[in-house]
């Protein structure tokens, strides 16, 4: 479990933070590591003895007072503070990651490597635990960020919102926003809360553009059974984009919001790509081929067939003359790319060509019940070291 616990500067983007691990030693530890890059760490703790660390880039060696036996539980703490400095990850040249600045507010968007500016962890997808986010920022603004707003702590010229992710989340898909919002709460299918954080001023016309969630949510519902989280919505951050990340529980969008089908394929996501989630990042088809595909069942549903098999065929086409490779990416720079998506998506199609429809959606549900809440791996080449 993570709890991160932060003070934000909003207006100088800094942090002062503590972040506290509970964890198990799989094996016995004379020192273990985390992922955390750049802020100043002022102390680290181990079952409440201070801890020797050294750092090495985005490593962290820590070095407790005495070494842990295999299964021990762990409280780790590491005090810090200073200004996030974003990520740059070669799998999405074109986008920062992690904690950063906008020029109102402020966001976190980390797939796949940006968590480890803002806090220490084992910044891996296969690592999932739950959270507890505590942050305190000057008034007037609000925080959301992943799972259920649990508190909210009045201390005159600031406020303490307290988020919990209680279902395992990797580090990737942990979010905090920062801003001034209008909240749109309803009830979504199952009894799932939906809360909605769109910036002040955002038009109705942007709003619009995530009516139909209910509708979609049924839909995954009816295939693969209830929505796996306890509330689900969207958050918008204060510029355009042109992308949109599916951030456990709580998607974000770009301030122009996007078109129905990324509206689904964000929502999907919580089934495919966070319930069941990659175990290496080269397994990220597993996210994003079945994303692409059930944005075009969506528009099967919706369009009808022939809409759906004009989707399918030109994206196949695609592929064929722009002789796309294989779903399992080589090199970080694959991870975001039509292999991922449009041949992950073709691969599910000719799968289902293959074995007929009902045969089809059984092994996808079958897939589903088996690797929910947990990870992923697809057969094949060993991943790349
Ligand atoms: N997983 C995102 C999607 O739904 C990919 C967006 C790429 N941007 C990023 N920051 N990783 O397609
Ligand atoms: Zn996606």
């Amino acid at each position: 479990h993570y709890t991160i616990d932060l003070t934000v500067d909003v207006a100088r983007n800094m942090l002062d933070g503590v972040t506290t691990i509970t964890a198990h030693a799989m094996q016995p530890l004379s020192a273990f590591n985390l992922d955390f890059s750049g802020l100043t760490i002022t102390r680290v703790t181990v079952n409440g003895q201070s801890a020797d660390y050294r750092r090495q880039g985005s490593e962290t060696t820590i070095t407790p007072l005495q070494p842990l036996a295999a299964g021990a539980r762990l409280t780790v703490t590491v005090a810090y503070r200073g200004e996030p400095q974003p990520i740059r990850d070669p799998g999405v040249p074109f986008v920062p990651l992690g904690w950063q600045r906008f020029e109102q507010g402020i966001a976190v968007v980390s797939e796949p490597s940006g968590a480890m500016n803002w806090f220490p962890s084992n910044n891996h997808p296969a690592d999932k635990a739950t959270f507890t986010f505590r942050v305190q920022v000057p008034k007037p603004y609000q925080v959301a960020a992943n799972g259920v707003l649990a508190d909210t702590q009045d201390a005159g010229s600031s406020t303490t919102f307290v988020w919990q992710m209680t279902d395992p989340m990797a580090t990737y898909l942990a979010t905090v926003h920062i801003g001034r919002y209008e909240v749109v709460t309803a009830d979504g299918p199952g009894g799932v809360t939906l809360r909605h954080y769109f910036p002040l001023g955002t038009p109705d016309t942007v709003e619009a553009r995530f009516a139909r969630i209910p509708q979609m949510m049924q839909f995954m519902t009816e295939r693969f059974g209830p929505y796996p989280f306890d509330a689900y919505g969207v958050a918008l951050l204060p510029v355009s984009t042109g992308w949109a990340l599916e951030t456990q529980t709580l998607s974000t969008y770009g301030a122009d919001g996007a078109d129905e089908a990324e509206v689904f394929h964000e929502l999907m996501h919580e089934w495919f790509g966070n319930s069941v989630s990659p175990a290496t990042w080269q397994d990220v088809w597993l996210n994003e081929g079945f994303a692409t595909y059930f944005q075009w069942l969506w528009q099967e549903e919706t369009e009808g067939r022939p809409a759906f098999d004009a989707t399918v065929q030109q994206a196949y086409a695609g592929l064929v003359s722009r002789r796309v490779g294989p779903v399992l990416p080589q090199q970080p720079a694959g991870m975001f790319t039509a292999a991922t998506y449009q041949r992950g998506a073709c691969t599910l199609h000719a799968l289902r060509l293959t074995v007929g429809d009902a045969v089809f959606f059984q092994i996808l549900r079958t897939y589903y019940e088996r690797f929910a809440g947990g990870v992923a791996s697809t057969g094949g080449p060993a991943p790349v070291r």
